[in-house]
């Protein structure tokens, strides 16, 4: 495996560092890797997943920690960004020596990275990992953590969505639209709350029969649909992804009804081009790493010590976000993908170039 030359990606500067971590007796093996700290420490989660390979590995912590310094730069946080992975079955292998282990690794950065919850960890974990270093967020309340992040994720997509809805329908709102969400989870059901409250009507999916059960009881408004493919194919201006990544693809675009996309889930563009295919479409996209950083919004906040009327006040920044790269795609003739990507590099280059003033 050539850790060097995947970290050399063509169209960037490629990663600060990258760290392999090992304790044989508890079983750990994780890859830490920073994408950039022009903006500050960087901030990511903690992925722990049964990758089939190292090499797979690899390839998902360096391109979460890529993504993770573009979504924490266009948030307008002082953070880098940074992700991990821990290789192996959380539910084999998860134990507090192996955590613990693992806190010592990130301790060892000195605050060059910042570890949260991600895939297969959770604030419970976070406590753990936190008995070892301070460099960690996404604690439980009764640590002096902010704890579940979805509240705040659901909202700053509906704030992307309020912005996408004036740029095309010319008002920020979603009174009398009809918006699909495929994912009643935790961010689903929040985004779903809002929706109904301004005066949306609401189409969901779920695979998770007890989501379902969820939304009949408690707002028996909302149409159920059996798919993701049953929901956009039908009637909807909106779809919101709030399930896994990968949303939309080559598939599921020639097929969707609906004039905007802007949902929570992560990587909702399958392939590079995905986003030209929505474009000829005529079919606007927020791109998901703007729209989702309520969370990391979130667990930034409580490295201060939480607020949550500021991290929300925050996070409703989101829909400033997404109408300045609305007009910036428009005024560039790309994507708002690229727009996005644009702003991001912006920031990083010119408020990253401030660290070069010598402080004395
Ligand atoms: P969750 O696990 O609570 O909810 C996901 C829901 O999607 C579940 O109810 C699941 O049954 C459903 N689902 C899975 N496959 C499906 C399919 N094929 N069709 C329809 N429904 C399906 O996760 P959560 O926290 O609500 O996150 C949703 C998405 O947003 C994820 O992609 C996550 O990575 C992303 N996200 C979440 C953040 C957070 O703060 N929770 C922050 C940023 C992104």
């Amino acid at each position: 495996m050539d850790v060097f030359a995947s970290t050399d990606g063509q169209e960037s500067d490629g990663h600060e560092q990258v760290v392999f971590c090992q304790d044989k007796q508890t079983g750990l093996r994780a890859i830490i890797a920073i994408y950039s700290t022009a903006l500050g420490p960087a901030l990511g989660g903690t992925r722990f997943y049964p990758y089939a390979s190292e090499a797979e590995a690899l390839r998902d912590v360096l391109e979460l920690s890529r993504g993770m310094a573009y979504k924490n730069a266009l948030a307008g946080l002082d953070h880098g960004g940074g992700k991990a992975v821990i290789w192996g079955d959380p539910e084999r292998i998860k134990s507090e020596p192996l955590l613990r282990a693992y806190g010592r690794f990130v301790d060892s950065l000195h605050g060059r990275y910042y570890t949260a919850c991600d895939v297969g960890t959770y604030v419970a974990d976070m406590d753990v990992i936190a008995r070892e270093t301070r460099y960690v967020t996404g604690r439980s309340v009764e640590h002096g953590g902010a704890g579940d992040s979805s509240v705040l994720t659901a909202w700053g997509v509906f704030q992307g969505m309020r912005a996408a809805a004036e740029h095309v329908w010319g008002s920020p709102t979603l009174a009398g639209r009809r918006v699909g969400v495929a994912g009643l989870g935790k961010v689903g059901k929040h985004l779903t709350a809002h929706l109904l409250d301004d005066g949306a009507s609401v189409v969901a999916t779920d695979v998770d029969e007890r989501a379902l059960e969820w939304a009949r009881r408690t707002y028996p408004q909302v149409d159920l649909v059996t798919d993701t493919e049953a929901l956009i194919t039908s009637d909807i201006d909106v779809y919101a992804p709030c399930a896994l990544g990968g949303a939309l693809n080559d598939a599921t675009v020639p097929a969707l009804r609906a004039r905007v996309v802007v949902g929570a889930a992560n990587n909702q563009l399958a392939h590079p081009g995905i986003e030209k295919l929505l474009a000829d479409r005529g079919i606007l996209y927020a791109p998901d790493y703007v729209v989702n950083a309520g969370g990391v919004i979130q667990v930034a906040d409580e490295i201060e010590g939480f607020n949550f009327e500021r991290a929300k006040l925050r996070a409703t920044r989101i829909y400033d976000t997404t109408r300045d790269i609305l007009r910036l795609a428009d005024a560039e003739g790309v994507p708002p993908a690229i727009a996005a990507d644009r702003l991001a590099e912006r920031r990083m280059a010119e408020v990253g170039r401030l660290r070069t003033i010598y402080l004395g």
